[in-house]
Order: C-alpha cells, then sequence, then structure tokens
C-alpha cells in the first residue's frame, strides 16, 4: 500500500476492537500516526502493540464517549500531547435491540449521546482547526441502519439515521476544498458487536447460533457478514488526499439498500 497518509495523524474513535481497530491499522499502513481513544486500556494498548508490531505509530487515550461536556478538555488533551489531528474517524457506537415499545429513555438516551451527540461534539471541536489548516477529512460510521428501518433497533436505526444527517449538513457547510465529511454505512459485519446480537437472537428465539448467524448474513446484499477489513479499507479511501471530491457521501457497503 502507498503511504499516502504520511505525516498525517488519525484519531479514531473504539479503536480497541472490531472495525475501529481495522481501520486503525489500516490508516497506520497508509502511514498515519493513529490515537487510539476506547474505555479499555487493554485493549487500546494491545492494538497499538499491532501497530508498532508492524512498524507503525500509535498511542492512545482512554476516554469515555458518553462525557460529552469533556469532549473539548480531551481533544485540547489529544492535540498537545501529539498535534493537530489531521483525520477523525467516529467509529465507537451502541446497538442494544428492544422492541420500539419497550425502548426506555435510557436506551433512547445512550444511543444518541453515542452515536450521535459525540461524533458530532468531536467534529465540531475538529473541524476549525481543520478548516484553518486546509486538509481534513472526518468519516463517520453510520450503519445501513442510517439508510433502511430494522425490526427491534429503533434507537439505534434513530441515530444512525441521524449521523447520517450529520454529514450531510457538516459536508454542506464546509467551505474548504480540501476539508471533506463523509459516511460509510456498513451492513452487518463479522465483530464481537454481531456476535452478541447473534447471542440475543438465539436466547429470544431458541434457533441455533449459526441460524441466527445466517438470518444477520442474509440481511446483507452481498448474502455475507462483512470483514471488518472491507469497512477499513472504504474508510482509507474516502481519507485519501485524492480524494477531496468526495463530500457529503454516504457510502453504503454491503450491496445496494432499498427503502421498506
Ligand atoms: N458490527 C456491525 O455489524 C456493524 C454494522 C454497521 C455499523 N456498525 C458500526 O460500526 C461501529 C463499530 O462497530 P463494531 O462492530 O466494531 O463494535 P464493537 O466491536 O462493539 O466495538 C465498539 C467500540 O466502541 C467503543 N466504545 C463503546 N462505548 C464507548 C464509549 N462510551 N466511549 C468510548 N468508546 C466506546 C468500544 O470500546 P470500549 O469498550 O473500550 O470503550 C469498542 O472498541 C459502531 O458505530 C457500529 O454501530 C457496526
Amino acid at each position: 500500500m502507498s503511504r499516502f497518509l504520511t505525516d498525517r495523524i488519525a484519531l479514531i474513535t473504539g479503536s480497541g476492537r472490531g472495525i475501529g481497530r481495522s481501520i486503525a491499522l489500516e490508516l497506520s499502513r497508509a502511514g498515519a500516526f493513529v490515537v487510539l481513544v476506547g474505555r479499555n486500556a487493554g485493549r487500546l494498548e494491545r492494538v497499538r502493540e499491532e501497530v508498532l508490531a508492524e512498524g507503525g505509530r500509535a498511542e492512545f487515550s482512554t476516554f469515555d464517549l458518553f462525557q460529552l461536556g469533556r469532549i473539548p478538555e480531551f481533544l485540547e488533551d489529544v492535540e498537545s500531547r501529539w498535534g493537530a489531528v489531521d483525520i477523525l474517524v467516529n467509529n465507537a457506537g451502541m446497538a442494544p435491540t428492544a422492541p420500539l415499545a419497550t425502548t426506555s429513555d435510557d436506551l433512547w438516551e445512550q444511543c444518541f449521546r453515542l452515536n450521535l451527540l459525540a461524533p458530532e461534539a468531536l467534529s465540531h471541536g475538529l473541524l476549525g482547526g481543520m478548516t484553518a489548516r486546509g486538509f481534513g477529512r472526518i468519516v463517520h460510521v453510520a450503519s445501513t441502519a442510517g439508510l433502511r428501518g430494522y425490526r427491534f433497533t429503533s434507537a439505534y436505526c434513530a441515530s444512525k439515521h441521524g449521523l447520517v444527517g450529520l454529514t450531510k449538513v457538516q459536508a454542506a457547510e464546509i467551505r474548504r476544498p480540501d476539508v471533506t465529511v463523509n459516511a460509510v454505512c456498513p451492513g452487518f459485519v463479522d465483530t464481537d458487536l454481531t456476535r452478541e446480537a447473534v447471542q440475543r437472537i438465539v436466547a429470544a428465539t431458541g434457533r441455533s447460533a449459526d441460524e441466527a448467524r445466517s438470518l444477520l448474513a442474509a440481511e446483507n446484499p452481498i448474502g455475507r457478514l462483512l470483514a471488518p477489513q472491507e469497512v477499513a479499507a472504504a474508510v482509507a479511501f474516502l481519507c485519501r488526499p485524492g480524494s477531496s471530491s468526495l463530500n457529503g457521501v454516504v457510502l453504503p457497503l454491503g450491496g445496494p439498500i432499498g427503502h421498506d
């Protein structure tokens, strides 16, 4: 891979496992210095070691993104330690399931805080600097749940639809040609988050884990679960210097999504 992100600093939330880990490795392979963010220091340290073992550069900062009011202070700390952030990947997220009728106020609030308000606050805190420096890439990891409805995921779907809307507004308001905001919308990906969904289906329906997994895979038009690396490749493409004409793109991964 060509090192098209050499000397760029990339902050990736939720990078201790799953899709975020793959994005961190992919951006590092493209030359970026990656700043890993999550709550679990042990997992972040393991990803940092993976990056270093490949010859990349990485640091991590533990932070709980539910603490929206502390995000400006968190960003100040990151930039004073490692430098101005050129690339922000808003990947951390949660995907609880519950029928709409029993989705609690708490669940609505948590989903909106983590999946929508934290990405907004992080972007808000970094876009000014990106604009002043004349280069920036923000990629939101939304979901096909930001494009269509899935049963029993009301708070998740609504928050991801919000994130897609945020992408479009941020892109429309940007006034610098080399600063972009885009979103990727993966279908079901083979990560712990999906494995947890499989366990919930097994518990609720008595189906086998294989059956539950096949049900989720069948929801993807491509007919299989995506690999985290496939999401990472799309994110890296949006971050390329040559991708500056891609602004406000909402990219479905795993096949075309119709409207239910
Ligand atoms: N897996 C899928 O099928 C799929 C499909 C479409 C979209 N997505 C989206 O892709 C993103 C990543 O999904 P994934 O499957 O990789 O999920 P995952 O394996 O559950 O990883 C989520 C990451 O988010 C971090 N995180 C969660 N709450 C946090 C908080 N309060 N503060 C900081 N970090 C937090 C977690 O780290 P800590 O626990 O260390 O905090 C973890 O590293 C999510 O936004 C998800 O909605 C996933």
